[in-house]
């Protein structure tokens, strides 16, 4: 449709039509809904007139093309303008092909195979019918305490922002009218919504404007840089202010400053909660802070519907404010294609072909074997020799709850177990045995005998372990971040007989791991790995496939230490400055600064060098590009990838500068014994930083730089820089 026409349809409306475009309602409101439709969040006693769903813009958690042809139909009849609904749903880290959660995805660093994850996610949900899903969620996050972690790709906004681009390109394609087997993507949730204070979920957030505008807000920039057609409001304050009702978020800096002319949206009830918050005395104030500060569809409560009218009929609401809302909606509805084509990609047909496909679960299986970090290998444990006989034990050992808490559409039933993926591998069963050892949170006498006997007639014994699903997620806060002692138990039994134990984790978050990497000779983390787990989890256990995942988020020592981050800052009194100086310095008196595992940490099954770092100059201007080079070589027996890690520290700044700021990296592959130069290239502009003024700029004077496996181990050089 062209521009002049959706003017045109735009004057055509009445005042409730356009107030309609801005409500969205779950899917079970919708005549033709045949099941309930994901349910996301509190159901508020709504009092939902036939009159509004009639006039209703978008349906939540719909999906399946039957469902959603037969929704889209009845509306079409009942719309008196037959304006087509929006379906929009969760598609965070696929839709039946479920890939690695995505604090997973962070690890593998692989932004390719992450942007195809996308692209198939989208595939197999727009031939299902859906048209936008609510992703990529870019929170940054630095609390393993917050459940939602595991919807992040981790604690660095650089490395967000490049996955935030990639997952946006695969998502939404270069053309959305034409290719009909991708997606709109709502980045969310706008904004901090990843600092809630002490992980708690939906707790209040407070920082600078500095912080907020550096660590924050980059990796939302970068989704609406690559094209983002929506932006989602997140549930906590922003400086005192609620996103949703916050002006110069919503408004000043989305809008006026970057230039955001998609679509706004509220989370889930958000809008009516800015009277819980306490900014809001009424549905009406609150539709009023919304509307004002440019939120354009409610999710999920009536604020809108119930009070806009009044609002605008009795002045105090400008009716442009609505139409310009309106015009987004619809122009987004356009850039779909659905006035001429309502139903858009979806076909049963293609269902059956598209969906879970082999090429699907391949990508599934690649993707879940680059996510899992191999955070210990004593005396080269794994991988495991097919000689070996094999005792695999604990909760997650047949458990197929391995999708992850943001898995709707994935069927645990399909999904491999690490049980299955082994037994698939092996030849001879009798190299072989399972056994429970625990339930996740309780264990009993007659469980841990059985994992006892299992073990002693093993040669090897690999503990399957972790959290399940809905210990993370929304809602899915946690104090304590041990693997439960159930676990722990069975961990300290299995240690006592002293064979070669394997810990293999399955979890949606960072965990403290005393009691378990103290106690086994290798741990692997798998995550949450998909539908493909097991299969991909047996080829590293097995050696078929060479771990290289690096952590993107810090395992902290204890949940003492938290929040812990690798680009922290120095503090005038920084731990280990000076010998003298033991007591009156930043420090726990009980425990180390550092966590447990840094960020960028992973091992592999082979070695690598680090050397001959060199620069290109002693210093750059703002013309100048330096070159950093270093070599690395595959030092060990087989063949391996590497994540080379490239960091920056701005010596003396205006305002206090990160110890480390990941500026680049490079995966490399290597055969044994051969040796590679990686270049990086670094310019004035990657040095750039938020001044106490906000300005945006970079300093004169000494940088270091290093280059390194992680964010711990760096080789340095340092150059200056001239303006
Ligand atoms: C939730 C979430 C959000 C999600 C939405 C719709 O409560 O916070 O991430 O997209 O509801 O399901």
């Amino acid at each position: 449709m062209k521009k002049q026409h959706l003017e045109d349809l735009l004057k055509q409306m009445t005042i409730d039509e356009k107030i309609g475009q801005l409500s969205q309602l779950a899917t079970p409101f919708f005549k033709g809904s045949t099941e309930s439709g994901k349910i996301t969040g509190p159901l508020e006693q709504l009092n939902i007139s036939d009159d509004l769903v009639k006039n209703t813009g978008s349906v939540l958690g719909a999906s399946g093309a039957k469902e959603i042809r037969n929704i889209q139909e009845q509306h079409l009849k009942d719309h008196r303008l037959s304006i087509p609904l929006l379906f929009m749903s969760d598609i965070i880290h696929g839709y039946e092909t479920i890939f690695p959660v995505p604090l997973g995805i962070g690890s593998s660093w692989d932004i390719e195979l992450a942007e195809k994850s996308a692209e198939i996610a989208a595939k197999e949900s727009a031939v299902s019918g859906i048209h936008v899903t609510f992703a990529p969620m870019v929170d940054l996050v630095r609390d393993p305490r917050w459940g939602r972690v595991m919807e992040s790709t981790g604690e660095d906004s650089y490395l967000n922002s490049e996955f935030a681009k990639a997952q946006v390109r695969g998502f939404q394609g270069e053309d959305l009218t034409k290719d009909l087997h991708r997606l709109a993507a709502c980045v969310k949730h706008f904004a901090a919504y990843g600092a809630a204070e002490a992980g708690r979920d939906y707790n209040t957030v407070n920082m600078s404007e500095r912080q907020l505008r550096e660590i924050y807000l980059p990796a939302f920039q970068a989704a609406l840089d690559a094209g983002s057609k929506l932006v989602m409001t997140s549930f906590n304050t922003v400086d005192g202010i609620p996103a949703t009702g916050n002006k110069k978020l919503m408004r000043d800096i989305l809008r006026d400053e970057w230039g955001f002319d998609g679509v706004t949206i509220t989370d889930w009830g958000a809008l009516k909660e800015l009277i819980p918050h306490g900014v809001a005395e009424d549905e009406s104030e609150a539709a009023y802070k919304a509307i004002q500060a440019g939120v354009d569809i409610e999710m999920m409560t009536t604020c809108y519907p119930d009070h806009l009218k009044n609002l605008i009929e009795n002045k105090e609401v400008e009716e442009e404010l609505l139409n310009d809302a309106v015009r987004r909606i619809l122009q987004l509805k356009n850039e779909l294609g659905l006035f001429e084509n309502p139903y858009r990609g979806l076909s049963e047909e293609n269902e059956e072909k598209v969906i879970l496909n082999e090429e699907h679960r391949k990508v599934a299986k690649e993707l879940a074997a680059k996510s899992c970090v191999l955070l210990q290998n004593n005396n080269n444990t794994l991988p495991i020799n097919t000689s070996q006989k094999v005792a695999l034990i604990g909760p997650f050992a047949e458990n197929n709850d391995i999708l992850g808490p943001w898995s709707w559409k994935g069927n645990k039933d399909i999904a491999v177990t690490l049980t299955k993926g082994i037994e698939k591998r092996l030849n001879n069963k009798n190299q072989f045995i399972v056994a429970k050892g625990s339930e996740i949170e309780s264990i009993t006498k007659e469980q841990l005998q059985n994992a006892i006997s299992a073990a002693e007639q093993s040669d090897i014994i690999v503990l399957a372990l972790g959290e399940h699903s809905d210990m993370s997620g929304e809602a899915g806060s946690r104090s304590n971040i041990k693997l439960p002692d159930a676990q722990l138990q069975l961990v300290d039994e299995i240690y006592q007989l002293g064979k070669p134990t394997v810990a293999v984790l399955f979890n949606g978050r960072p965990l403290d791991l005393h009691g378990v990497f103290d106690k086994t000779d290798a741990v692997l983390e798998a995550w949450f790995p998909g539908t493909e787990g097991g299969t991909a989890i047996t080829e590293i256990l097995y050696g078929d496939v060479n771990p290289s995942g690096k952590l993107s988020m810090s395992f902290p020592y204890s949940v003492g230490q938290v929040p812990v981050y690798y680009n922290h800052y120095n503090t005038g009194r920084p731990q280990g400055a000076s010998d003298a100086q033991v007591r009156y310095v930043s420090q726990f008196l009980d425990i180390p600064n550092e966590p447990l595992f840094p960020f960028g940490y992973g091992l592999s099954y082979t070695t690598f060098s680090y050397q001959n770092m060199r620069l290109s100059a002693p210093g750059i201007t703002p013309d100048d590009t330096l070159q950093v080079k270093i070599t690395v070589k595959n030092t060990g027996k087989i063949a391996g990838d590497e994540t080379v890690q490239l960091y920056v520290r701005d010596m003396v700044g205006e305002v206090v500068r990160p110890l480390k700021e990941l500026k680049g990296f490079k995966k490399i592959h290597l055969k044994p014994q051969e040796e590679m130069d990686v270049t990086f290239e670094l310019t004035e502009k990657q040095l750039r930083y938020y001044h106490s003024d906000l300005n945006y700029d970079s300093d004169n004077g000494k940088f270091e730089v290093y280059v390194g496996p992680n964010s711990k181990e760096v080789h340095t050089l340092s150059f200056t820089l001239t303006k």
